[in-house]
């Protein structure tokens, strides 16, 4: 076998492979330049704007931990202004689509959000981030809440034609029912896990590593949650599922798909392996290769229980 069928479709967009980077692990991709080949991405989340620019939370905002790190950067981004002045150009070079990822404290916010995205021709699709759990207005508190989540994501899609990609919260009691409110609000989309919440000590100081005091894990300790809630969302949802938290290799975004994603983004394994996504990309195909398995959908929700 030459050649495998990498295509995906999520909500009626096609991707050219189901690798994506997931927001605020990539940039504004531009950075990303030198280090991989960024048409041969699937797709790329950029860093969460907002409408006005933000610092984020004070340092220290990151700590390693076991087989993960937590952070809690609370979302500093340039704004929306300066994201359409600075960034967008950058992204006109490009053929892989770009999602650009929105973050609000109301629901006003993220309909202005939409509403100047929707012209920008350069970003193909917004991720709607409810999920943030390092701020102290908006993100998270729509993501907990179904009736909320619903009226968030109707409100955005009300103002846009672009594909709309909701991300999800691991921090809830049932993540189905979110994503089910996104679905019925219009999502085309929906991306899960954002962070789980944590902390850790220092034992000297007695005092949070952290000066958030809690942020939010990701890594490969977060991957079995991720896969479980991948799973029981794919079961219960009639959108695409684009499949997140602690996707390090092929076999890592494999388990993914097979669990019902339609697509995977890649987060902290590009702070390790600036390659990271172009070796997922190669390992996908050398898996199929190898299984004589000619198209990728043939393996999205292809587990066996
Ligand atoms: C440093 C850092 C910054 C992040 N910033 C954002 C963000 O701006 N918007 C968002 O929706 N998710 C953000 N995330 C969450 C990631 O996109 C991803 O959902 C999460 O890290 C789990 O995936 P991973 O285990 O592959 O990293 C951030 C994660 C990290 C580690």
């Amino acid at each position: 076998m030459n050649k495998v069928d990498l295509n995906v479709n999520i909500g009626g967009l096609e991707l050219q492979n189901p690798v994506m980077t997931a927001s605020g692990t990539f940039g504004y991709a531009g950075e990303f330049e030198e280090l991989v080949d960024l048409n041969r991405l699937g797709g790329i989340v950029v860093k969460g704007v907002s409408l006005q620019p933000s610092p984020g939370n004070p340092p220290p905002r990151i700590v390693e931990t076991a087989s993960g790190m937590l952070n809690a950067i609370g979302l500093e981004n340039v704004g929306l202004e300066a994201f359409i002045k600075e960034k967008v150009p950058f992204l006109k070079k490009l053929s892989t689509p770009v999602f650009a990822n929105i973050y609000g404290k109301t629901i006003d916010e993220y309909a202005k959000l939409a509403e100047r995205i929707e012209w920008i021709d350069e970003v193909t699709g917004i991720e709607v981030n409810i999920s943030c759990p390092n701020v102290k207005a908006g993100g998270v508190a729509f993501g907990v809440e179904p009736e909320a989540a619903f009226r968030v994501v109707d409100a955005v899609r009300n103002r846009t034609n672009k594909p709309v990609m909701v991300k999800l919260s691991p921090n809830v009691t049932d993540i189905t029912q979110i994503a089910k409110s996104a679905e019925n609000a219009g999502a085309d989309s929906v991306s899960l896990i954002n962070t789980l919440t944590g902390m850790a000590i220092d034992i000297e100081s007695r005092r949070p590593k952290l000066a958030n005091i809690t942020g939010g894990l990701s890594g490969p300790a977060i991957k079995p949650v991720a896969l479980r809630m991948v799973w029981q969302v794919a079961q219960n949802v009639k959108i695409p599922v684009v499949g997140i938290g602690g996707i390090m290799t092929a076999q890592d975004a494999l388990e993914f798909l097979m669990a019902g994603a339609s697509a995977i983004q890649v987060g902290t394994a590009n702070f390790i392996n600036t390659h990271a996504t172009m070796d997922i990309i190669e390992g996908i195909e050398r898996f199929m290769k190898e299984k004589k398995i000619s198209k990728i959908t043939d393996i999205i929700g292809s587990l066996e229980v």
